[in-house]
């Protein structure tokens, strides 16, 4: 928790020094204007909820049901329910920031917490019972996989979404499916890592027979990360557009110098990932090469989980005007 805090601290802190003179609530050296570090903390808690939640359904349908001509022993090994286990972190992420996101403004402006909620209780009523749906769907997949799975995807995706359906704000829909693209991307790469990949390595099957599966649940993945990572270029590029206005922004204000900071993780993550897919994946197959996907992989996932922490001071700076 306080590395966290340390980590969000530089990043805010980059941004400030690196902007333009002026300083912030403490001058140089401290936190830029209008940032906050609970905010950031919240939005970083809304992230990693997207990917966990996001994360067991791009595993469950990108990937475990593409993969073919699975070994009885292969199907009990990915029956996922471990990754539901974390789709209901996620969706328990997700509300804890629902829920507390007003509580801070509440302490915050000293109000009650009815007081602190949106003037129109309808989307954040509607937001919490998808997030509840979400959750039964999740807690049902041992009884009943193919209904519980169908629910929990109606859930998270009706959460993650929500702008695109109420509002007209145009940035926040970007931001709504640049999220949902990111969380396919590496939120499903963390559940592969974390449940597949990790499950395989655990097995008591053959050294061939666990390098196999993992070589064709990293195939399985890779069409899909192709495919969401060529989303979050385009809705990066539009929302940082929308977001700068203009160009000089990105070196003249602590809202472009904190996504500059973003973007040099999001580069690592994009070379890893790069390397994953044209080096690692053709090697995959031989006995031992599921250690050495497991262990890049844990790689682009730590830059992932940095870009994410970038992006939790980002949206918490006021936009450059
Ligand atoms: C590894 C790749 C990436 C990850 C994990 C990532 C993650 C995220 C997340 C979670 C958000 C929050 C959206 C919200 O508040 O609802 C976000 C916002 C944003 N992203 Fe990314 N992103 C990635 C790549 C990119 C790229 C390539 C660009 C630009 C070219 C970009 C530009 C932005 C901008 C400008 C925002 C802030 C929008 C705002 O202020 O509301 N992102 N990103």
């Amino acid at each position: 928790m306080t590395s966290l805090a340390s980590l969000l601290q530089a990043v805010a802190q980059t941004a400030q020094q690196m902007g333009p003179p002026g300083g912030g609530p403490g001058g140089r050296g401290g936190p830029p204007p209008g940032f906050s570090y609970s905010d950031a903390l919240m939005e970083l808690i809304r992230f990693v909820g997207s990917f966990l939640a996001i994360g067991a359904i791009g595993f469950r349908f990108g990937i475990v049901r593409r993969v073919r001509g699975m070994s009885d022993e292969a199907r009990t090994l990915l029956r996922a329910d471990n990754a539901a286990l974390l789709g209901i972190l996620g969706v328990l992420l997700l509300a804890l920031n629902t829920l507390g996101a007003p509580f801070l403004t509440a302490i915050a402006d000293n109000k009650s917490f009815a007081e602190a909620l949106p003037k129109n209780l309808n989307p954040f009523e509607f937001k919490l019972a998808m997030l509840a749906l979400a959750f039964i769907g999740f807690a049902l997949v041992r009884a009943t996989p193919s209904f519980g799975w169908t629910l929990a995807a109606i859930g998270v995706l009706f959460t993650i979404l929500q702008p695109l359906y109420t509002g007209r704000n145009f940035s926040a829909k970007v931001n709504a499916v640049h999220v949902l693209a990111v969380s396919t991307w590496l939120g499903t790469l963390l559940v592969l890592a974390l449940v597949g990949i990790r499950g395989v390595i655990r097995s008591n099957s053959s050294g061939v027979q666990r390098a196999e599966l993992v070589a064709d649940l990293v195939n399985s993945f890779s069409p899909l990360a192709l495919t969401a990572s060529a989303i979050v270029a385009i809705t990066g590029a539009t929302t940082a557009w929308i977001h700068l206005k203009r160009i000089s922004a990105l070196w003249t204000t602590s809202y472009g110098i904190a996504l500059l900071v973003k973007l040099v993780f999001v580069l690592i993550v994009v070379v890893l990932g790069a390397w994953n897919w044209q080096r690692v994946r053709p090697s995959l197959g031989n006995e031992g090469t599921e250690h050495v996907i497991r262990r890049s992989a844990t790689m682009e996932l730590t830059f992932a989980a940095l870009v994410l922490i970038a992006t939790s001071v980002l949206v918490t700076l006021p936009s450059p005007r």
